[in-house]
């Protein structure tokens, strides 16, 4: 790719518009991450995406429009229940995947015959949907594997010489992906836990399944190492006992709501003072990135209350970790 690309950031959904018309790729602002997005009707700029996060093509896209009706357009059915949840969760961090039309390109879904699609829950990019007569394809604004970004500057950061033009949002609300969820006959399959729990879906189309990482190997969003900063990452039970592990390296800490104390801890992240679950999935990325910048060892993060969002931030922690069969991660899974 030009690597003269100068990347401007800016708030003008018309110049975002222009771009998109013309085929290229740009950052946009969700209420869950920022997506690099493009026209997913057109297989030349899905395929810039790809390029650009060095994503493997066997890895599908999510297409982001601002309506219902517009859906209709570009998948064959949409089960009762999938209803039930668009009606409830839309706009929001709720995918949900439907057997789709032609129009939308195989590229966008790896050959597979479902696709992804949202309304994402954002006033300017939801502007910016209304006013296209494509729907936009749009994975996390990241280079492939590393962590999710939450702010403009971050992707910024990794993507500056690939795009021209990032639409600033500011911070996303919520700072984890969306939930995405599967229909297998009368079945609702959690493929990614994100920002809408199960407890909530549950309450309205009653019990779902989970679907285990290990029977969708071609999904690298479901893949063990995903979402990771270059440091290492442990995912722990207890800060303490991991500290005594530690004794002489220099530490990061990522905790949920306690201080701790130590001569080595370089960092102390607490992800919510109040234990509110919301603002530490809010904060989690945004911390991981900054300890991935810092002078250190590692990473210890910290197990949350299994719970809640609190299930889709240890998902995401436990895919960025590593040495999972070490003797740290025996205590983790305790
Ligand atoms: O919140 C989000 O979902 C963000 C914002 C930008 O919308 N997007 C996002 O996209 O997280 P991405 O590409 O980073 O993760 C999408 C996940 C991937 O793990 C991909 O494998 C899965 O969705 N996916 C996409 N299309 C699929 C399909 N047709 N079948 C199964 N999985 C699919
Ligand atoms: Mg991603």
């Amino acid at each position: 790719m030009n690597s003269k690309i100068k990347c401007k950031i800016g708030k003008d959904i018309l110049k975002a518009k222009e771009l998109l018309d013309k085929g290229d790729i740009i950052g946009i602002p969700t209420e869950t991450v920022y997506g690099l997005a493009s026209n997913a009707l057109n297989e030349q700029a899905v395929l810039k995406i790809y390029k650009a996060k060095n994503r493997p093509k066997f890895d599908p896209l999510i297409i982001h429009t601002s309506s219902l009706k517009k859906i209709k357009n570009f998948v064959e059915y949409i089960p009762e229940k999938a209803i039930v949840l668009a009606q409830k969760f839309w706009p929001g961090p709720l995918t949900l995947l439907l057997k789709k039309k032609n129009i939308i390109p195989d590229i966008v879904t790896s050959g597979l015959p479902k696709v992804a699609i949202r309304i994402p829950n954002h006033p300017l990019t939801l502007s910016l949907l209304e006013k296209l007569d494509y729907p936009l394809a749009a994975p996390s604004a990241n280079i492939f594997g590393y962590i999710s970004p939450t702010n403009p500057k971050h992707v910024y950061d990794q993507l500056k010489e690939k795009i021209k033009y990032i639409l600033d949002g500011g911070e996303c609300k919520i700072g984890l992906e969306s939930t995405i969820i599967d229909f297998e006959g009368d079945e609702v399959i959690i493929n990614r836990l994100g920002g809408i729990t199960i407890e909530e879906i549950e309450k309205f189309i009653g019990k779902v399944k989970i679907k285990k990482k290990d029977s969708i190997p071609n999904s690298p969003g479901m893949l063990d190492s995903h979402y990771a900063p270059k440091k290492n990452l442990y995912f722990v039970n207890d800060i303490n006992d991991a500290l005594e592990e530690f004794k002489n390296k220099k530490i990061i800490v990522i905790s949920f709501y306690k201080k701790h104390k130590a001569d080595n801890i370089i960092e102390d992240y607490i992800l919510s003072l109040n234990k509110d679950l919301k603002e530490a999935a809010h904060n989690l990325f945004k911390y991981m990135r900054e300890a991935d910048r810092k002078d250190i060892d590692l990473i210890l993060a910290e197990k949350l209350p299994d719970e809640g969002l609190g299930k889709a931030i240890n998902d995401r922690l436990l895919r960025a970790s590593i040495n999972k069969d070490s003797k740290l991660w025996k205590i983790t899974k305790n």
